[in-house]
């Protein structure tokens, strides 16, 4: 293979970069992004790297959601808090059903650039091109805001700045001290299903807090009661801009890709000779991989040579998306595979990109019911093939929007216009992804019930 440099993937092709009319203004910003602070640390991402190597030797599990796209008009605190508390109630729901660690990863402060199906996009007999996310152009749909501007990538890592920061005080400034797990539920959940459920967990979880302080367990002796750790991750796209972002370690003379602390390929972007992968392999970051319907075991077995030569643990992970109706025959297949090549990878779970379809008054929408059972079908084939279901992955935001179908809601199609605000594809609003975390809960369980008889047994 040849020598990996941060610029290599220049020599290869690249798909979905976009095509800037001025490219010296896009040279100028990359130098000026290179001068910038790096937005997450080298000791970060190698303490993600050993959380996730604890979730691929199943003592842990991945968590991980947020927008399908950031926005810069949607930027505020409270959306960045809300989605960080839901992410809070799912992990707490989650981590006390199964008794193990939740590593969380948001799918945020970073989360601009998006690949997208045709160049162009025809309203009315006006074609103009595709919006590609707000660090490239606009989404309105007029010739001039969908012409790429460099200086977009500029706001785009400030917004990312500053809700790193927001989320660095949330994790670790006591808003997320696990006393707090009542404080955590939203207005509009009080009522809900999900919210109940949710509240009966709290009270549990209040009382063996309540009980391990009276047996001397204080914050003093246990501070990770105080705080979590929270990662942050994105589709590593605009190579331009992650390029900026990559810096060398002084010490160490590795580099890390500063824009996040996990960042993934897409499954449009995942050809094995080309940019995307070029540029990822040479990363020290914990690297994802789409994996669609497509993907064919060996060039799965391919890449996986490519992105994790040494066959590190928590470096690599598997994000399979293939739908609920493709997954059980998409999945096994890649499974096997691995399994038979003796991989170290972790198998998660993107349960929304292959249950995407159009409701009848046009609105994208994806049901929750369908997520749920891709969701349950990959646990199903990973356990039948003696393989750890890992993580999930979920476009989900705090907010009360109405974009996904289905759920204890019972969100109709009809509702879909009252509070759709996405930039991209739907997301699970807050009570979808809470119900979402209980269910997963109780997917997860049966087999850790035969393991523990199976142990009782022997
Ligand atoms: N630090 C531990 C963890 O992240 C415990 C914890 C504190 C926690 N606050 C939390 C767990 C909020 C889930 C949610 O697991
Ligand atoms: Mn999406």
């Amino acid at each position: 293979m040849t020598v990996w440099s941060p610029e290599s993937w220049r020599s290869k092709p690249g798909k979905q970069l976009p095509t800037y009319p001025d490219m010296d203004k896009l040279y100028w910003v990359e130098s000026e992004l290179a001068k910038r602070p790096p937005l997450v640390f080298a000791g970060e991402v190698r303490r993600l790297k050993s959380q996730l190597a604890n979730v691929s030797a199943g003592q842990a599990f991945l968590l991980q959601g947020g927008d399908c796209a950031e926005s810069f008009k949607e930027f505020s605190a409270e959306t960045v808090r809300d989605t960080f508390r839901v992410l809070l109630q799912m992990a707490v729901v989650m981590t006390f059903a199964s008794a193990k660690p939740v590593v969380k990863v948001g799918r945020i402060a970073g989360q601009f650039a998006k690949p997208r199906s045709s160049d162009s996009e025809t309203i009315d007999g006006v074609t103009l091109p595709s919006y590609r996310g707000d660090s490239v152009n606009d989404m309105a749909f007029t010739e001039e805001a969908r012409v790429p501007d460099p200086e977009r990538l500029v706001r785009a890592y400030d917004q990312s700045a500053a809700t790193l920061n927001l989320l660095r005080a949330l994790a670790s400034g006591g808003y997320a001290d696990l006393h707090n797990v009542h404080q955590w539920t939203l207005d509009f959940l009080a009522g809900s299903p999900a919210g109940e459920r949710y509240q009966e967990y709290a009270d549990r979880i209040g009382e063996a807090l309540a009980f391990m302080r009276a047996c001397g367990v204080t914050p003093d002796g246990a501070p990770s009661l105080e705080g979590v750790d929270f990662f942050t991750s994105h589709e590593a796209l605009h190579l331009p801009f992650e390029q900026a972002m990559t810096r060398m370690e002084s010490n160490s003379g590795r580099w890390y890709d500063t824009s996040a602390h996990l960042l993934w390929i897409g499954d449009r972007t995942r050809q094995p000779d080309h940019a995307h992968v070029e540029f990822m392999r040479g990363l020290e970051n914990p690297i994802g991989l789409k994996c669609g319907p497509t993907l064919d075991p060996d060039e799965l077995i391919r890449l996986i040579d490519v992105l994790n030569p040494r066959d590190e643990a928590g470096r690599l992970i598997l994000y399979v998306r293939m739908g609920a109706d493709k997954v059980a025959d998409g999945l096994l297949p890649l499974v096997r595979k691995v399994q038979s090549e003796g991989r170290n990878v972790i198998w998660s779970c993107d349960p929304m990109h292959g249950n995407t379809h159009k409701a009848a008054n046009g609105y994208k929408t994806r049901d929750f019911d369908k997520v749920l059972s891709e969701l349950r079908t990959f646990i199903e084939v990973l356990r039948a093939e003696d393989a750890e279901p890992g993580g999930v992955h979920f476009e989900m935001t705090g907010q009360d929007v109405t974009e996904c179908v289905g759920g204890a809601g019972h969100l109709s199609e009809a509702d879909l216009s009252s509070r759709y605000h996405t930039h991209c594809d739907p997301r699970l609003n807050a009570d979808q992804a809470l119900e979402m975390a209980f269910q997963i809960s109780d997917a997860l369980k049966p087999a850790q019930g035969l393991k523990r008889s199976v142990v009782a047994a022997e």
